[in-house]
């Protein structure tokens, strides 16, 4: 096992200061009856502080809009009830010496895998599209837009004032944020919409622009993204460099602290073309071209990939040698671990300690609870 010492580095980014560069990545787990997390998610989360996470982002939780989650058990991230229930779940994570920041979520048009359960507004997405030709939701107004976006807003206001450390907004995986950023959901012809990503940023970039205004110059932003699509894993929304430019160089510009780049593993390179095999991956590139820091996220430590998780499928362990060498060479700036830390809340603490016999890798059992 090579020295693990380059993952338990310091991290400092404005008000954020983190002990180690694994953060937990968010992970839908709908355990929150109703919307409300309780003392159940506030232990699960307490757990993997305690087990020696540097940065928890929590499962998505939504914004306040009337059909911005697909599942009766996400949980809500506005009202009374379910900010009481999240600052129970910051302190626990604070009483364990662990950090934490929600990640900020619209599931836009896209229907839940799980349930059949729909919410009872309609759903809403740029063009009334869940993919290309693929009818679901009514178009977006001005006004829906705009509301949406003060919600983003209150909501990360809400994270701070919770007590919160940081948040993420998810413009990942073809939700609504992702939707607006695909040409093939994205077939407005307002400033929202647009032949290129940089135009079609626009609305991500008023999101971010709003929670800027709202939570002041020092709190950080994340903002996670990806290249594909859970409706079609084969989409890329920039294909050279220049256009990831022109998709992420204006979220940074207004306001993006931390890219959290989402890739299903993490050592695959972005623009092989470019730089070969072993060349940088997506959170590569885009530290390299915005000059954000950057979130990896992808298969750590683990032999088999997500969708091998979704088939019901377990992970052995599997070494951390790469990660480490693109770490060594600051290709990006934290890594993000999923299902190892669903099976294992002690997973940070065990590499720590060069204790990687003991890792229990991902076990699709500990996903029908939270343990
Ligand atoms: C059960 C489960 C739920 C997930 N929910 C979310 C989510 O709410 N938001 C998100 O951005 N990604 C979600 N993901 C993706 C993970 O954040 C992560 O990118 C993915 O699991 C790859 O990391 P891993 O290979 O270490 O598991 C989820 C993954 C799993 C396994």
């Amino acid at each position: 096992m090579s020295n693990t010492d380059i993952l338990f580095q310091p991290f400092k980014l404005k008000s954020l200061e983190l002990s180690n560069r694994i953060v937990m990545a968010p992970m839908t787990r709908s355990s929150a009856p109703n919307g409300i997390p309780g003392a159940a998610n506030a232990e699960y989360y307490r757990k993997r502080a305690q087990g020696g996470v540097g940065l928890i982002l929590s499962e998505g939780t939504v914004i306040n809009r009337p059909a911005s989650r697909n599942e009766p058990d996400i949980p809500l991230f506005y009202g009374a009830d379910a900010l009481a229930g999240w600052k129970g779940v910051i302190d626990a994570v604070h009483g364990a010496g662990g950090k934490m920041g929600p990640q900020l979520w619209h599931t836009g048009s896209v229907k839940s895998s799980q349930t059949e359960w729909v919410p009872d507004a309609p759903v809403e997405s740029p063009s009334g599209l869940v993919a290309p030709n693929d009818p679901r939701g009514n178009t977006m107004s001005d006004a829906d837009i705009a509301d949406t976006i003060s919600a983003f807003a209150q909501a990360a206001l809400d994270a701070k004032n919770a007590g919160f450390d940081t948040f993420e907004i998810h413009g990942a995986h073809g939700y609504l944020i992702d939707q607006f950023f695909w040409s093939g959901t994205n077939l407005r012809t307002d400033r929202f919409g647009g032949k290129t990503i940089g135009e079609r940023s626009t609305f991500a970039v008023e999101v971010v622009r709003a929670i800027r205004a709202a939570v002041g110059p020092d709190f950080p932003i994340i903002m996670r993204i990806s290249q594909f699509k859970q409706q079609d894993l084969t989409v890329r929304l920039a294909n050279t460099p220049d256009e990831m430019t022109a998709w992420l160089g204006p979220l940074v510009d207004a306001g993006v602290d931390i890219i959290h780049a989402s890739q299903r593993r993490f050592w695959e390179p972005e623009f092989p073309e470019l730089d070969g095999q072993k060349g940088l991956n997506c959170a590569g590139w885009a530290k390299k071209l915005t000059g954000a820091a950057t979130i990896s996220v992808g298969s750590v430590g683990l032999s088999g990939d997500i969708l091998t998780a979704f088939a019901g499928e377990g992970s052995r362990t599997t070494g951390l040698d790469e990660l480490l060498t693109r770490m060594e060479r600051n290709e990006f700036d934290l890594i993000a671990v999923g299902r190892a830390l669903i099976t294992d809340a002690q997973w940070a603490a065990k590499v720590r300690d060069n204790q990687t016999d003991a890792l229990l890798g991902f076990d699709p059992a500990t996903l029908g609870e939270l343990v």
